[in-house]
Order: structure tokens, then C-alpha cells, then sequence
């Protein structure tokens, strides 16, 4: 750490963290609905409720890691301490309760009810408040020092989109087609706009750190690929629109331009592998390393090959809304955002922590479980997704009937996200604990 004020991101890992473990908890109370037909917590905790907060402590606690990440990274590429340290303690604070006061809200039924926008518009403004705050500490300081990295210049600007687009998803509209246009400016448009535009940021310094290489090798390709990130991405919105009462013409606008979205996210990972073959110095964090690439691979599959799945009209006209669906949400969230805060947290924690060869075993346990159990939630959601396109869409078959064949499915995926759970378990553990290698040998 060359900064003191680096140290700033830390409670926001910490928060993060614990987050992430009650997000899971609140997946297997939603999966365990899926998986027995008797559901005792029916009246208490009903699906739609434990299923918002599950989706929405994912978006939170995502949020939690971009923003200790981006307070770990703006002082080093700036040169310069962090402009108000209180400032970004105040805004921890206060978007820990608006998170609290959220989710308390959901248990007693106080919702808009647009999945991952369900906040009540007061929360909302709350959520406003807090990414100006944010973002006035860290445009001050980048200006600070009057010099923008490539890395810092896309960092702010997929921040700033961030904060943006949220705001086409505050107000109630009365025509439903209308609030489902807009309603995808802040979904699509962040975890396939801004969000990418963060990531990348990130990821870049990450490496460039990790690998000691130059910094032209790092900006060089960041340039393209946000460039194509941007391109696809906002014209990709599209392939929302073919449904839901908007013009035919998005039919065949939707699916041309998603079909290339694919494209800068294979970028990304010829980029990573080629930035972690130049081995200028020998990588002591190698745990960092594994979340790193294998994150933008599993990214690729997650976002690239299962979204690309179900772009086109032609084949989404039969799984819109299927589990194949939930089986992409979860691939690209995972592989996208959070292996990437994983990798975050791996790489910057121990420097937090002054440690100098911290210990990795259980580091590299959690990253094999997570990965393997979320490659096996995945498959059994996809599973469940094609037997439910074939007896609901195909066969006709009303929408009970039709889950009644996918229970074997649900079983699968409830089991494998128990013990994806554990391996989140044993991630938290490890968050708390970590501390230096007996040997450097890891
Ligand atoms: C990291 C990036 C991505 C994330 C986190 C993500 C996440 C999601 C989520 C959560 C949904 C479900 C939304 C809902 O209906 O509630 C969704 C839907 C969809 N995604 Fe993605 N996605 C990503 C990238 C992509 C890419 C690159 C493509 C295409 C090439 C794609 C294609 C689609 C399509 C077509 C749907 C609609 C599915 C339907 O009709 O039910 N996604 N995505
Ligand atoms: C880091 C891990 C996880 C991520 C990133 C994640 C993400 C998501 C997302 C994005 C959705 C919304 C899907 C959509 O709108 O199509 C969702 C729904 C859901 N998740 Fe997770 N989740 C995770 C872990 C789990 C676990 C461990 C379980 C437990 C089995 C679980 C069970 C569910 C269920 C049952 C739903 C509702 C699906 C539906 O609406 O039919 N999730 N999750
Ligand atoms: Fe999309």
C-alpha cells in the first residue's frame, strides 16, 4: 500500500463480505422453495420476498466491493491521498443502513416490486445521495492531481454511467411497456454497460499490478475493448425489447447487434492470459491470479456464451423468462462481478493487512468449490430451463405442471448450491483470519 488513505476500502470489503454470505443464505431459503413442495416458511418469508432480497444483496454487496476497490486504486494511480477520508467513512455509513433499512423493508412487504429496483423511492434518493458522495471524492481526487491514467478515465466513466442510468429506474410510470423500456437502461445497461466499463478499470490495474507489466501494455487494449464494450452493449439493449408491446423493428435491431456483445468479452480474456504470460517478475499472489483469469473466463462462458444462448428472437421467443434465464444470471453475475471482487479482495486485502506471503490454501479451496458448485448450479438451471421450455412452451402445458418435471432439477441445483455455499462459508472464514505463510511456499 503506498497510501494511507488506501486503507479506506477496508470496512467496505469487510461489509462486502458478510453480505455476500447472507445473499447465498437467502439463495438456499428461495432454492429450498423450488426444491420440497411444502413450504413452512410460506406466510413469514414468502418467495418473492426472500427472492428480492437474495437478488438485491447481490447488487449491494457487488456495489460495497466496486467502491472499496475504486478507493484502494484512485490513490495509487492518482498520486496523491484520498481527498476526504471521512467523507467516504460517512458515505459507508450511510449507505450500510439505507442497505439495512432496505431489506428490513422487504420482510415487512414494503416494495415497488420491479425485480432489482423493488426500493421504495425514499431508499432510492438515499442511493442517489450516496453515489454522489461517492463520486465527489473521487473526481477530487483524480483532479487533485490534474492527471488521468487510461485506467482512471474508464474507471470514472463507467462509475458515473452507473449512477446515471439508476435514475431512469426511479420513477413510477403508468403504462407498463413504458416502465419495462426504461426499467433495462439501469439493468442491461449497467451489468452490460457500466458495470463492464468498471470491471475492465479494475481488472487492468489488478493485472498491470500483479504482473509488473508497463502500463502501455495494459491501456493499449482497454481502448478497444471499451470502445466495443460501449458499442454493443447500448445497441444490445435490444434484445429486451422483443416482448414486451415495443415496435417489430427491434427484433432484428436486438438480435444483430447482441449477437456481437460476445466479442469484447473475448477481448478481455485474451487480453488477461496475455498480460499473465508476461511474467516480468515471479507472482507471489497467485491466488489473486486464479481469480483473476479465471474469472474473465468464466465470465466469457457466463455472460458471453449463455447470454449469446438466448439473444436471438428466434430462440428467446422460447426461453424468455425460463429458468435458462436464471441459469445466465447467475453464470454472468458470478463469473463477471464476483469473482472479480474476489479478486479485488485477494489482491488488496493482504496489502491492507501488511502482509507479505499470506496464506492461500484456504483461498484456493473456496476458489475451486465456488467455481465448480456454481458451474453445477448453472447446469442444473439449464436443465431445469429445457425441460420447462419443452413441456411449458412446446407441449403447452400449464405453468404447474410443467415445474412438477423439472423437481429433479431443483434438487440438483439446491444440493450443489449448498456446497457452494460452504466454499462461500469457508471465503468468509478466510477474510477474517488471513494472516502470513509459515513457509513462502505456498
Ligand atoms: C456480465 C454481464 C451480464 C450479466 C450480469 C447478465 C445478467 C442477466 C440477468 C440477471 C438477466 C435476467 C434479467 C431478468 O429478466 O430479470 C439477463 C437476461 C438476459 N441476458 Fe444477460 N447478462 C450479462 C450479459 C449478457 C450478454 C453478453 C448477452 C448476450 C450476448 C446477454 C443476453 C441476455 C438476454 C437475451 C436476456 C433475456 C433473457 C430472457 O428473455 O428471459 N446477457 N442477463
Ligand atoms: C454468488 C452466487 C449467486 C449469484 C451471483 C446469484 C444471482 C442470482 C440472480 C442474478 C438471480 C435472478 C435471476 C433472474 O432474474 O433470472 C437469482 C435468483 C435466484 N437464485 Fe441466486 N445467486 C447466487 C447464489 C444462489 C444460491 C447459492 C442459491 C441456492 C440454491 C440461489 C438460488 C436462487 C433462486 C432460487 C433464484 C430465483 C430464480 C427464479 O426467479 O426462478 N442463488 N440469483
Ligand atoms: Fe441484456
Amino acid at each position: 500500500m503506498k497510501y494511507q488513505t488506501q486503507k479506506v476500502a477496508y470496512p467496505y470489503f469487510i461489509l462486502a463480505t458478510l453480505l455476500f454470505g447472507l445473499q447465498v443464505i437467502f439463495g438456499l431459503i428461495t432454492g429450498a422453495k423450488y426444491a420440497w413442495n411444502v413450504d413452512p416458511l410460506m406466510h413469514i418469508l414468502p418467495f418473492n420476498v426472500s427472492r428480492e432480497i437474495h437478488i438485491n444483496l447481490l447488487v449491494v454487496w457487488l456495489l460495497f466491493g466496486f467502491m472499496g476497490g475504486t478507493y484502494y486504486m484512485i490513490p495509487e494511480e492518482s498520486d496523491t491521498e484520498l481527498y476526504s477520508p471521512t467523507l467516504a467513512y460517512v458515505q459507508f455509513w450511510l449507505f450500510a443502513i439505507i442497505g439495512v433499512t432496505a431489506i428490513v423493508g422487504y420482510l415487512l412487504g414494503w416494495s415497488w416490486g420491479m425485480p432489482f429496483t423493488e426500493q421504495p423511492f425514499i431508499i432510492k434518493v438515499g442511493i442517489v445521495i450516496v453515489a454522489l458522495m461517492f463520486l465527489y471524492n473521487i473526481l477530487m481526487t483524480v483532479l487533485k492531481n490534474k492527471k488521468w491514467t487510461t485506467i482512471e478515465g474508464v474507471l470514472v466513466a463507467g462509475l458515473t454511467a452507473l449512477a446515471v442510468m439508476f435514475l431512469f429506474g426511479m420513477f413510477f410510470m403508468k403504462n407498463l411497456s413504458t416502465q419495462y423500456f426504461f426499467w433495462w437502461w439501469v439493468i442491461h445497461l449497467w451489468v452490460e454497460g457500466a458495470w463492464e466499463l468498471i470491471a475492465a478499470a479494475l481488472m487492468a490495474f489488478v493485472m498491470m499490478k500483479l504482473t509488473n507489466v508497463d502500463r502501455t501494455v495494459v491501456e493499449k487494449w482497454l481502448y478497444i475493448e471499451v470502445g466495443l464494450v460501449l458499442f454493443t452493449g447500448i445497441t444490445g439493449t435490444g434484445h429486451h425489447y422483443y416482448w414486451i408491446g415495443t415496435p417489430a423493428y427491434w427484433l432484428w435491431f436486438g438480435a444483430i447487434f447482441s449477437a456481437f456483445e460476445p466479442l469484447p468479452i473475448l477481448f478481455m480474456v485474451f487480453d488477461t492470459l496475455r498480460m499473465a504470460r508476461e511474467k516480468h517478475l515471479q507472482i507471489t499472489n497467485r491466488l489473486a491470479m486464479y481469480w483473476a483469469v479465471g474469472g474473465t473466463i468464466m465470465h466469457f462462458f457466463g455472460a458471453g456464451v449463455w447470454g449469446f444462448a438466448q439473444t436471438l428472437p428466434q430462440i428467446n421467443k422460447w426461453t424468455h423468462g425460463t429458468q435458462i434465464t436464471a441459469a445466465h444470471g447467475h453464470f454472468a453475475f458470478f463469473g463477471a462481478y464476483v469473482m472479480l471482487i474476489l479478486t479485488l479482495v485477494y489482491f488488496m486485502m493482504p496489502q491492507i493487512k501488511g502482509l507479505k506471503n499470506y496464506n492461500q490454501t484456504k483461498g484456493f479451496v473456496t476458489f475451486y468449490t465456488t467455481v465448480f458448485f456454481m458451474l453445477m448450479m448453472v447446469l442444473a438451471l439449464t436443465a431445469a430451463g429445457i425441460v420447462q421450455v419443452y413441456f411449458q412452451r412446446i407441449l403447452g402445458f400449464d405453468y404447474l405442471t410443467a415445474q412438477s418435471y423439472m423437481h429433479l432439477w431443483y434438487g440438483v441445483f439446491f444440493v450443489s448450491g449448498l456446497c457452494f455455499v460452504s466454499g462461500v462459508f469457508l471465503y468468509i472464514y478466510d477474510f477474517f483470519t488471513l494472516k502470513e505463510a509459515r513457509s513462502a511456499i505456498n
